[in-house]
């Protein structure tokens, strides 16, 4: 395409814009496909209700939908929450469905990390991450370090909110907690975000707008937003400013920890498996360590931050579950909270209840794939190497034909047999830790997190929220935080 072409096509593409913006309507509900700008209209005059405009569509086409990007605008997406779909995609034709070059285009700030990586690159990742989470003092030493953390820094934090009557955001103060927590895990590092006197925290807000930048670049066209990138304007000024806080923090941490290389010790007087070691001993430069590291370690944040949040709130206008939660809790204490197994065993409705908690608010809100060669799913959909499939999973939580007509509700019985046994659903139908040979890495360890600290909380205090706020999950951002945050106040329980 010469200049003269480019520059037709962008003021042909600028005229249909505003012209379509303005005209623009439904048909069926369905976003209509224009000539030049294709249903971007759509879109955009949905991108503030981003998620339920999902719902909507989704719940209209037998849940795949293709989406027609503008002209030359190379935007051919599918999206897709047909468990059928994900289960071909995610598992049965695995090798054909990479990340893809716009996955790590969209995600360039986790470099060469697990997350960006595919097919060698990939498989190399996934067994160094692997021998980590598989040592034997793996379990035992999360748990301590989110034990030391509760004890010396939520629960005075949560009495001194109480004693002085302070109201506060919940959803901030677990950003605080997890932050500190993960640090401490994978960078032998506590920067004690969580204290009475509330620093500031630079690093936790430019994570929030770096994922706010990445939304945006899955809904506009690559070359807006790679303009914006190359001119420094939007979100993507936005971007590198807080890209920069978050270097400068994790190459920080990496130097002190290479310089005294006592590394993340599993035990005391053992430098015993680390991920850093781990990392290091390839020898391939900084920027792979911090690439891998960073990936690790917002792997294990942004999940547990965000469910912790969904599921008080959820409890708080479902007392019933608590009550329920409470009984359980006094019937397994004492609980050893080291051994995985009797975690489970013991506490299945408040398994039950974090099961439905990600159903409703899966933290990763989006998953894309990008097929190598051509390819027909099992919805009788082509696909070829220029389709990007993305798949909602908060959308897919909230199908009729997947979970039911009760599926809006909030209901753990759901999860558990009538013998009282906590009742699995398939990987490609419950998708929020991702299904097939890269499923999460960190279930267990995230799992037993939240347990431990929703645990804690509901034996000892009473959550309770501030009256009139308006609880949503942000509709532009590819993690599904609370948009306005969840103010509460904090009581002692009556035990
Ligand atoms: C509730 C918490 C969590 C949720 C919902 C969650 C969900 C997910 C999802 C959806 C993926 C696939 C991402 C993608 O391929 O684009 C993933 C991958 C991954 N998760 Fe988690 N995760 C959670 C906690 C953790 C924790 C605590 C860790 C810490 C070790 C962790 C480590 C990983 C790793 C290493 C991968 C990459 C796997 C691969 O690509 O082979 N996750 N997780």
């Amino acid at each position: 395409m010469n200049y003269f072409e480019m520059l037709l096509g962008i003021l042909l593409f600028l005229i249909s814009f505003v012209v379509f913006w303005y005209i623009y309507e439904d048909k069926n509900g369905l976003p209509t496909n224009w000539a030049f700008v294709g249903m971007l209209p759509a879109v955009l005059k949905n991108i503030h209700r981003f998620h339920p405009f999902c719902i909507e569509i989704m719940q209209k086409t037998n849940l795949t939908f293709e989406f027609k990007g503008p002209w030359f605008g190379n935007m051919n997406i599918l999206g897709t929450l047909d468990p059928a779909n994900v289960h071909y995609v995610f598992t049965q034709n695995f090798t054909n469905y990479p990340k893809g070059q716009k996955f790590r285009d969209n995600f360039d700030y986790l470099g060469d990390g697990i997350f960006n990586a595919d097919f060698e690159d990939w498989e190399y990742h996934r067994n160094i991450i692997l021998n980590y989470v598989r040592h034997p003092n793996f379990h035992q030493f999360f748990v301590k370090k989110t034990w030391d953390k509760l004890k010396n820094g939520l629960i005075p934090v949560f009495d001194h909110a109480y004693k002085h009557d302070i109201q506060f955001d919940l959803q901030h103060m677990f950003s605080r907690f997890v932050f500190d927590v993960e640090c401490s895990i994978f960078m032998d590092h506590d920067p004690k975000t969580l204290s009475m006197d509330l620093p500031k925290t630079p690093v936790n807000d430019s994570l929030n707008e770096i994922s706010e930048a990445v939304f945006y670049r899955h809904v506009l066209p690559g070359f807006i937003w790679k303009f914006q990138r190359w001119v420094c304007i939007g979100q993507e000024k936005k971007f590198k400013k807080a890209k920069k806080v978050l270097d400068d923090f994790i190459y920080d941490c990496i130097f002190n920890l290479k310089k005294d290389y006592k590394c993340v010790k599993m035990e005391e007087n053992e430098v015993s498996v680390d991920l850093l070691a781990l990392y290091m001993k390839e020898k391939k430069g900084d920027k792979f360590v911090r690439d891998a590291i960073l990936t690790i370690f917002l792997a294990g944040r942004d999940g547990i931050i965000i469910t912790l949040s969904w599921l008080f709130y959820l409890l708080s206008i479902n007392p019933q579950v608590i009550v329920k939660i409470k009984k359980e809790l006094d019937n397994a204490n004492p609980i050893n909270w080291e051994d995985h197994n009797e975690v489970n065993s013991k506490l299945v409705y408040l398994h039950a209840s974090i099961y439905e908690t990600l159903r409703l608010y899966s933290p990763i809100a989006f998953e894309a794939k990008n097929p190598l060669k051509q390819d027909i799913l099992p919805s009788g959909h082509h696909v070829g190497p220029n389709t990007q499939i993305i798949f909602n999973l908060y959308a897919m939580g909230r199908m009729k034909s997947i979970w039911g007509d009760d599926c809006n509700d909030f209901k753990p019985e759901r999860w558990i047999s009538e013998k009282g046994v906590f009742r699995y659903q398939p990987s490609y139908k419950f998708f929020v830790f991702n299904a097939g040979p890269r499923t999460c890495m960190g279930r267990e360890m995230a799992l037993t997190q939240i347990k431990l600290v929703a645990a804690t909380i509901i034996q000892n205090y009473v959550i309770a929220p501030v009256e009139g706020q308006h609880i949503v999950p942000d509709s532009n951002n590819i993690l599904l935080v609370m948009k306005n945050g969840f103010k509460v106040k904090i009581y002692p329980s009556l035990q």
